[in-house]
């Protein structure tokens, strides 16, 4: 076995700093800083120069940005479509036989899938055609609820194809969540699938999907056969994926979009009880995707990229399909769980693939560094040149393990930050430029910029925590709006420091040279193993039981999943609390959102602190969970209860410190 390539070596004086050595330089598709002032000098030029050269555009724009603040719209008059940037134009060269998506299912007898671009080209063609057939149109909504595999690429592209707008559903979420977002879009069209395998088990997917129909505006459902159930179809409303697909025409000519088309509906998490539907439109997002991808992630021809994100996520959408697919490159993706049917599972798909790109959340790093730290080493890993982290802040520990044992000392790690109202990768470090620094995420992506806040809206003392916002011109893969709601999107992300500030929810510090050290959200929003959740959604939940008169949700900091929710439950009067009660109320969550957002504990208790005007004192609630020091807690109406709580959660105060 030749000697695996290193591509980063040690900073000479100062320690945790790595810079890309000159191999990776000569590989990289950036490696002079400069571009970063060549951005900031006129970052409209720089991104519509990016636009032209990363993109196929039917239509030439005539403004490349116009804004009135919190709105803005960039490439105005460009027509593309996305499909056709992700497959077509491929098809058209030497990667027509090229592997577009490798797929690994999850039970190890069972074949893995190549499709090429060509394989690609065929079936979005086909499925575009069927929607088309099934009275999908231009604009109109449709609803993905697939696990991972491949029909789900597919889907996404072929609404792309014809202008319909996808809304993936996470498939782990409950049939109660995926009939909330299939209301609030107005989908008339669900695609999914009879089931899917998850550690072993048949999930019956169906019949979720079933339940969540009911009321909805949904006319037709495709069903892809993935497990062979022999679920019953309904006439007239259901149809297998396979049978339509091999009536299908072939050909299906894309559709020209409006640059500022809609391409897609995200929902995420906010700090009230509803979901948001993140608006993403069709040319910025692609740009974004485009670039962030070739230059974070430095894709090349040869790479085979793995994005462990399930597409459910903002990190599928633009990772695991828009990204890669627009680049033509060649992606891996996997049906299962990471752990699952051993806990080497990644590492022998890396070894069996020879995958060079991994990107991944600091909580699969730190539950397979848990499991058998060395483990990894059991593996030839040596294919690996880059590794990646997204989702919530990675600590060094992690990191570390992740450089030395996975990546073997030779691979740089971006730390990439960004969120599902982004569209794609915000801050990170270039990795043929560096520094590549632990718990510093670098610097904002040429041609867009971040600033950290204080209070008062003044740009925060360099190293000191604060509010990361963003600044115009709004880079463009950001989100446009929120579905059916333009007044929450001013409301939440442009009401704290006004119009020309982008507030994304999280505090920051300023580091050296440019770069972000992330904290992590500042608002109600949890990040639990990564996945976004609402404290909000999570009490409602709770608090829809009969017997339960109130509900407070905060998040703790938990050793391999970040963060886990801890709910505070008021019952109502004469009721007991039990364990069996314990059990319903998880169960309330795992119906209404799913089994990702399972409380780790349940404390019953007669009150939580709140102010005089009635709201929930989370602060306090997070504090006596931390062990930290709760500061004046007079100004409560019922400073009382916090003595109570104390001694339920074995509260110990801080280091000594009096509470
Ligand atoms: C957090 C995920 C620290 C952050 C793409 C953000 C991160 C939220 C990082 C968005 C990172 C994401 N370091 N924190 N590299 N990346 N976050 O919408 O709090 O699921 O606001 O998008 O994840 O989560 P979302």
């Amino acid at each position: 076995m030749a000697k695996p390539s290193k591509w980063v070596e040690r900073d000479k004086v100062k320690e945790n700093v790595y810079w890309p050595n000159e191999e990776m330089k000569s590989r990289a598709w950036v490696h002079d800083a400069s571009i970063y002032e060549e951005a900031s000098k006129d970052p409209t030029a720089f991104w519509s120069r990016l636009a032209k050269e990363g993109l196929d555009w039917v239509e030439g724009w005539s403004e490349v940005y116009q804004a009135k603040p919190p709105h803005f719209k960039w490439f105005l008059g460009g027509k593309l479509n996305a499909s056709y940037n992700c497959v077509d134009r491929h098809v058209n060269t030497w990667r027509r036989n090229k592997a577009a998506i490798i797929w690994v299912p999850e039970p190890l007898g069972e074949p893995v899938r190549t499709l090429t671009y060509m394989d690609l080209y065929r079936e979005v063609n086909r499925m575009a055609n069927t929607l088309r057939k099934l009275g999908v149109g231009k604009g109109d909504r449709v609803g993905i609820y697939l696990p991972m595999i491949p029909e789900v690429q597919v889907a996404m592209l072929a609404c792309a194809r014809i202008g319909a707008v996808h809304s993936v559903v996470f498939s782990a979420f409950s049939s109660a969540s995926l009939k909330d977002r299939l209301l609030d879009a107005g989908a008339k069209l669900l695609i999914t699938a009879d089931g899917y395998y998850r550690r072993g088990k048949a999930i019956n997917l169906k019949a979720q999907a079933d339940a969540a129909l009911k009321d909805t505006k949904v006319e037709k459902v495709i069903l892809v056969k993935r497990l062979g159930l022999g679920v019953e179809l309904e006439k007239s409303r259901d149809y297998w994926w396979h049978e339509l697909r091999d009536e299908a025409e072939p050909y299906c000519s894309p559709e020209p979009m409006d640059s500022e088309d809609i391409l897609f509906i995200l929902y995420t998490s906010g700090t009230t009880g509803k979901p948001k539907g993140i608006i993403h439109e069709t040319g910025g997002y692609l740009t974004q995707a485009y670039w962030t991808t070739r230059w974070i992630f430095d894709v090349h021809d040869d790479d085979l990229f793995w994005c462990t994100s399930d597409i459910g996520w903002v990190t599928g959408h633009t990772y695991n399909c828009y990204g890669p697919l627009s680049l033509g490159a060649t992606m891996l993706i996997y049906e299962g769980a990471p752990d699952y049917p051993h806990y080497g599972r990644v590492w022998e798909i890396v070894e069996e693939h020879g995958v060079t790109i991994l990107y991944t959340a600091p909580t699969m790093i730190r539950m397979l560094m848990k499991v058998d730290p060395d483990l990894p080493r059991k593996y030839d890993l040596t294919s690996l040149r880059l590794l990646g982290s997204v989702g919530e802040p990675i600590n060094l520990e992690a990191w570390k393990w992740f450089f030395e044992v996975v990546g073997g000392g030779r691979c740089p790690i971006v730390d990439t930050w960004w969120q599902t109202e982004t569209g794609g990768i915000l801050i990170s470090s270039l990795p043929g430029i560096g520094p590549i620094i632990p718990t510093v995420a670098g610097r904002s992506f040429p041609g867009t910029k971040h600033l950290i806040l204080d209070e008062e809206g003044r740009p925060a003392p360099m190293g000191e925590e604060g509010y990361l916002v963003q600044i115009p011109p709004f880079a463009p893969g950001m989100l446009r709006g929120i579905w059916g709601d333009p007044k929450r999107y001013v409301d939440t992300y442009f009401s704290q420091f006004g119009p020309e500030y982008y507030f994304t929810g999280d505090g920051a510090r300023m580091m050296e040279g440019e770069a972000f050290r992330i904290i992590g959200r500042l608002d109600d929003v949890l990040k639990v193993a990564g996945h976004r959740l609402s404290t909000a959604e999570l009490e409602n939940a709770i608090a829809s039981h009969p017997k339960v008169a109130e509900a407070a949700v905060v998040g703790v900091p938990h050793e391999v999943k970040g963060e886990v929710p801890v709910a505070f439950v008021i019952l109502k009067a004469g009721v007991e609390p039990t364990p069996e009660l314990e059990r319903e109320l998880v169960k309330k969550v795992d119906e209404a959102i799913g089994p990702i957002a399972r409380p780790e504990r349940v404390v019953f208790v007669t009150d939580v602190p709140k102010t005089r005007s009635g709201k929930i004192m989370r602060r306090i609630l997070r504090k006596l969970l931390r062990n930290e020091p709760l500061g004046d807690v007079t100004t409560l109406m019922n400073p009382e209860v916090v003595e109570e709580l104390k001694s339920l959660v074995g509260y110990r105060g801080s280091r000594g410190a009096s509470p």
